[in-house]
């Protein structure tokens, strides 16, 4: 084995060299690091914007407390009065009240399609038929029951009155012996009765009505005035044998519990227990999941006092006679003072916007990726040496690094333009929820670009995810979570997708803001997150495991895919294959007969040296042994043989020269020998180590100058050089001068070339620097694909010269289409077609071996060609016509027919007898031979 100059680089070292390149990919890459701070600055600056806006709006006029929009004037602008205490529902929830209004007590009566009727699921016949909902005169039932029944029912004819007429002059004493109803709803404060303020009737409960009963009352409440009208409703009470019987009556006619959607409703049921003339006992059942909205307090307790009352006074007139009465006139709420009307609308939509924020992170690191991956740069990295330990540890530490500065960036400007959210909340449960979610995030997007191989594609369907998840989670997802009959156990499925768990914790954090911010206390503390309705510790939970696993995953699938397979072939099927030493038996024989037939000696000799190089062992750098690569057919196409057999053996310090047309399998042969796809049989040693197994090692002392550049766009020349420098194990003065030197021999180093953006080179500049990268670090073997492909002459000379200087102490395989450099740089030659060498040997030989003509080119006028031919066959009658056009012809002589002194006695003889325009002789060139060789191979091809 050679000796090395460096060891290989350390894993340390490596990491470094990544590191470093990371960062200045970051520093350089201006574009996007704009775009990832200014999206939080800007969603943050927005939601200030609109949390300005609500409280500007809120503190509008007509919702400032004493004022009121009365019309609007010619420009559309309110006409406000002010001076009053409060003038509506919403203005009373922050004003201050003084001295709160009276009210009367009302009943909460149910809708009257909802009203008690026969129906076939409760069997009391007592029930009034339900044909009374047509015309909407259902009566309002009681239910009673109690260990008496006589008194029972005798309460039950107490309890509505057939009504008594209006006072006037007081109305509220009058309404006291007239029971009132309403089917409104309660708002969450009642400093006005909303049923005087929705367009629902207000109902007075009678033991009769007689019909087109209504009447008006003119009710002043303070400030405000209201004409009510009053219709009747018709107050029912019906006995029930015991308390059971009236809880499955009421179960059955519970609107959520009815499968029928029947629904039986009541006003209350009175259980009157061992009341007698002694002692009053009774409970109420009344339904206090009448809400408001969505809010979930239970609203109805303010019309369950008059319920009680009623119950008071059947039971008084019972034993009292009909005009014993208990006046309930009132109800008043406790008076307040102004509390400050204010909306945390930013913890409202920071759920949406925050999910934003942090999920742009996602096509991010997805994106840096897939570049990697698509210019093939990771593969290059890796072909340089770096391994994959390194490359996942720095990789993923550098990413989550600038996830890190950015959420922490996030959070303080957050905080500093004074969003609750941040600043209300426990900063050590937000550290730990965006520490656990970024780490998730970064897992994924590792996970996830293995499946992808486009930049355009990730691009698309990393930013469609991010809009996706916001729109998603906010419009579908918090629906869920706001429905308190959605099951919780289909929520933490839900959560399995991390952006709806990110928007889960969020929507958490932004509740407990907005609580905060209206009740004034703390946002979320630790000790929240053990309160049932918190989903946070189920949150976390989910996405600290799903992150070891995306992990995990994430480094199998790249695993396989960096060892050349489908990352989903595990899937489908696990071929069997043979093992490596049988398949190398079996083929060996296979190949040596079919290859026996039609080899040439140069090839067959080619072949035993390799036999006896591996028996012996000794080093040399290069050995192919019966390298072999099949495409599988695919459509109905048979296999294609890219690589057949080949075997050829490189001593330290030349230079294989490989021809061939196009399409003859040369890159495939030179991929094979630089890792990226395997082999079909047969194998090659690099420096003694074996490219099926030991490719790892082989990298950090190979240097490939790959057929198309694989640079990065925005890193300079020199800073690829450092890099690739680093990971071979160069460091401090001796990386500087090996970069600088490298530089200075492919030319790019005067005239700040080195220092600009790779991306912005010319064609020839990026080989160069290519040819450049492969030389770095004193590699013992180095492939070159095409290094001099679309160079000027200039440059090309110079690179020829740095070649010809670099493969002094190594082997150096490339592959060319230029005869010129293949003469002036290689020491031996190749020539391959369809998948095999057909001659191999140094360009003099071949040009011998080959070209044993010289070729004779003269121009006349057309008229004198016959003459021409005629003087060419005098001087060598095997001549052979290879060309002819309008007077050019060029003709074949064999070597040893022809003296080059006859030729040009002839050429004399002929110019005195005719014009001649112009004349040349010839040695065969390089050209010429791999002309030959290439069609003789393919035509003996075609024939087998
Ligand atoms: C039931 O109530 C009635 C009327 O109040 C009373 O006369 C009767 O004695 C009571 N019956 C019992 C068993 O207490
Ligand atoms: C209630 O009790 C009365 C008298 O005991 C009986 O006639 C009636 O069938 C009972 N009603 C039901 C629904 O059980
Ligand atoms: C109680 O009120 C709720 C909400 O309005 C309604 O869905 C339910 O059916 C009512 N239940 C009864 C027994 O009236
Ligand atoms: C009222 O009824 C309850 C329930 O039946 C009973 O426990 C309680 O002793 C009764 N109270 C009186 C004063 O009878």
């Amino acid at each position: 084995m050679a000796d090395l100059v460096h060891g290989p680089a350390s894993f340390s070292t490596q990491a470094n060299a990544l590191l470093r390149k990371n960062f200045t990919f970051q520093k350089r890459d201006i574009k996007s690091n704009i775009r990832l701070i200014s999206v939080p600055i800007i969603l943050c600056l927005l939601l200030v914007f609109l949390q300005n806006w609500v409280n500007k709006e809120l503190d509008k006029p007509w919702n400032r407390c004493g004022c009121k929009c009365v019309g609007k004037n010619d420009e559309g602008k309110c006409e406000e009065v002010c001076g009053i205490e409060y003038s509506d529902l919403n203005q009373a929830v922050s004003c201050s009240i003084p001295s709160p209004l009276e009210w009367p007590p009302l009943l909460q009566i149910p809708e009257s399609t909802y009203r008690a009727v026969k129906t076939d699921f409760i069997s009391y016949e007592d029930l009034p038929d339900d044909s009374c909902k047509i015309s909407g005169s259902c009566p309002a039932t009681t239910l009673l029951t109690g260990t008496n029944k006589t008194l029972g029912e005798s309460m039950g004819r107490n309890l509505f009155s057939s009504g008594s007429t209006v006072d006037y002059s007081d109305i509220f004493y009058s309404l006291a012996y007239n029971a009132l109803g309403s089917e409104s709803q309660t708002k969450y404060l009642n400093f006005l009765e909303a049923a005087f303020f929705s367009n629902l009737t207000v109902y007075n409960v009678r033991s009769q009505c007689s019909p087109y009963f209504t009447f008006s009352l003119p009710l002043e409440f303070g400030s405000v005035s209201v004409q009510q009208e009053i219709s009747c409703v018709k107050g029912l009470h019906l006995w029930r044998n015991s308390s059971h019987e009236i809880n499955d009556e009421l179960h059955k006619g519970y609107r959520n519990g009815n499968p029928e959607r029947k629904i039986n409703e009541i006003i209350a049921a009175y259980d009157f227990l061992n009341s007698n003339r002694n002692g009053f006992n009774v409970t109420i059942w009344y339904n206090s999941s009448y809400k408001n909205g969505k809010s979930n307090q239970p609203l109805a307790l303010t019309r369950v006092p008059r319920s009680v009352n009623l119950a008071s006074n059947a039971y008084m007139q019972d034993l009292l006679g009909p005009s014993a009465r208990m006046l309930f006139e009132f109800v008043k709420e406790m008076p307040k003072p102004e509390t400050k009307l204010n909306l945390d609308f930013a913890s409202l939509l920071g759920p949406l916007f925050f999910t934003w924020v942090v999920s742009q992170l996602f096509p991010v690191v997805l994106i840096a990726l897939v570049y990697e991956k698509q210019q093939k740069l990771r593969i290059m990295m890796k072909m340089h040496g770096l391994g994959d330990g390194p490359y996942w540890l720095i990789s993923y530490a550098y990413f989550l690094f600038v996830a890190s500065i950015y959420m922490l960036c996030f959070v303080i400007f957050g905080s500093l333009v004074g969003l609750k959210f941040f600043l209300l909340n426990d900063y050590a449960i937000q550290f730990v929820f965006y520490f656990i979610y970024i780490n998730l995030q970064e897992s994924l997007a590792f996970l996830v670009a293995a499946f992808f191989s486009n930049v355009q594609a990730a691009t698309v369907i990393g930013y469609i995810m991010v809009f996706a998840n916001g729109l998603l989670s906010s419009f579908l997802f918090q629906f869920f979570l706001q429905d308190e009959t959605f099951s919780r156990g289909w929520i933490i499925v839900m959560e399995l997708y991390p952006g709806f768990s990110l928007f889960r914790g969020f929507y958490e954090f932004s509740q407990y803001a907005f609580k905060g911010n209206y009740l004034g206390t703390d946002g979320m503390r630790w000790k929240d997150l053990s309160d049932g309705k918190n989903g946070m510790k189920e949150v976390l939970i989910i996405m600290l495991v799903q992150w070891l696993v995306f992990l995990f995953l994430g480094y199998y699938v790249d695993q396989i895919a960096s060892s050349g397979k489908d990352p989903l072939c595990f899937m489908w099927h696990s071929r069997k294959r043979p093992s490596p030493s049988s398949r190398k038996h079996s083929f060996r024989r296979q190949g040596s007969k079919v290859f026996v037939q039609m080899e040439k000696p140069d090839i067959a000799q080619e072949r035993e040296r390799v036999e006896q190089l591996l028996e012996s062992s000794t080093g040399h750098a290069v050995i192919c042994d019966n390298l072999e690569k099949v495409y599988p057919g695919k459509d109905g196409n048979p296999e294609k043989f890219a690589v057949r057999g080949l075997s050829l053996a490189l001593p330290q310090g030349e230079c294989f020269g490989m021809l061939g047309p196009n399409g003859a399998g040369k890159t495939t042969f030179i991929n094979m020998m630089i890792g990226l796809i395997k082999p079909s049989s047969g194998t090659a040693y690099a420096q003694g180590m074996d490219i099926r197994t030991d490719m790892d090692m082989i990298y950090t002392n190979m240097g490939v100058c790959p057929q198309h550049d694989l640079l990065w766009e925005i890193l300079t020349g020199r800073e690829h050089l450092l890099f690739y420098g680093r990971l071979k194990n160069l460091k401090g003065a001796d990386l500087t001068q090996a970069v600088e030197e490298s530089l200075k021999s492919v030319n790019l180093f005067h005239g700040g070339v080195a220092d600009k953006k790779a991306g912005k080179y010319s064609g020839g500049m990026k080989r160069r620097l290519s040819v450049a990268i492969s030389l770095i670090g004193d590699p013992k073997v180095v492939y070159m694909d095409e290094p001099s492909t679309g160079l000027d002459p200039s440059s090309r000379s110079n690179l020829w010269n740095v070649v010809k200087r670099a493969k002094q102490d190594r082997a150096i395989i490339l592959t060319t289409h230029s005869m010129e450099e293949a003469e002036h740089l290689c020491d031996r030659l190749g020539i391959f077609v369809d998948g095999s060498l057909q001659c191999i040997g140094n360009p003099k030989e071949l040009k011998a071996r080959y070209g044993g003509s010289y070729v004779f080119t003269m121009t006349t006028s057309s008229d004198n060609e016959e003459e021409v031919e005629h003087m060419v066959r005098r001087l060598s009658p095997n001549a052979n016509r290879i060309y002819h056009l309008s007077g050019t012809q060029k003709f074949e002589l064999p070597k040893q027919e022809v003296r080059i002194a006859d030729v040009f006695q002839a050429v004399e003889k002929a110019k005195s007898r005719f014009t001649v325009y112009a004349w040349g002789l010839a040695d065969t060139t390089l050209e010429d031979v791999f002309i030959k060789v290439a069609h003789t191979a393919q035509a003996f091809n075609v024939l087998s």
